[in-house]
């Protein structure tokens, strides 16, 4: 059986998505993929990002994972992508470097991978399931076997009960949150591994 390879994409501004990427990176292992954790670029301005302490201590927290590149796709066999919800979709950040991925779209590159999304916001009913649905559009368009939660773990129904991926407030995960999300990632596993097998 052939091992799966994840890469878990993410960008945050304040560290929860950093949090939710590690705890994915960590529970795919666990299930056997190799995985590469990547952060897509940031595109604020740098005074802007060095003008809040919170934002700049985020940066230099990070500073040692890699950027992603395009070929941090092509190398995939599935994709676990996390991101801030802004504005009801997804932080501009991510959709910058999604729009660098055009190539790779036309070569049918990014077709037949697996794909699964979570996201934070700040309030209950600030668009969580809008920024994932966006994300989905997006791996629809690439031809992307969409693998979401549903309710096929028990954690879903302690979770907050997202079946589209694991959303929550911005901030510390609790130990829901890290079993919600380590079950999605590890079900991305198991799924990618069923795909390429
Ligand atoms: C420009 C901007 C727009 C935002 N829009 C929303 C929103 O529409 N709904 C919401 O609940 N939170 C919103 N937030 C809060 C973010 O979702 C929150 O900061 C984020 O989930 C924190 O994730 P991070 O720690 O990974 O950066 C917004 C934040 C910013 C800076």
């Amino acid at each position: 059986m052939p091992t799966p390879k994840i890469t878990v994409l993410f960008y945050t501004t304040y560290g929860t998505n950093h949090a939710v990427a590690a705890e994915a990176v960590r529970a795919a292992e666990a299930a056997g993929a190799e995985v590469r954790l990547r952060r897509v670029r940031e595109t604020a301005p740098d005074e802007v990002v060095k003008g809040q302490e919170a934002w700049a201590a985020q940066v230099e927290r990070m500073s040692d994972i890699p950027v992603a590149e395009p070929d941090d796709m092509a190398w995939a066999d599935g994709y676990f992508v996390s991101a801030p919800t802004r504005f009801g979709v997804v932080a501009s950040q991510m959709r910058a470097f999604i729009d660098t991925l055009g190539g790779l779209w036309q070569s049918g590159t990014l077709a037949d991978r697996t794909f699964t999304a979570t996201t934070s916001a700040q309030t209950l009913h600030g668009g969580q399931e809008t920024t994932l649905f966006s994300l989905y559009v997006t791996a629809m368009h690439w031809g992307c076997v969409l693998v979401p939660p549903g309710y096929a773990d028990s954690v879903k129904f302690e979770d907050g009960g997202n079946p589209y991926g694991w959303s929550g407030s911005a901030g510390e995960l609790d130990e829901t949150a890290r079993k919600s999300i380590a079950f999605q990632a590890t079900r991305l596993v198991e799924k990618t591994a069923k795909l390429i097998g």
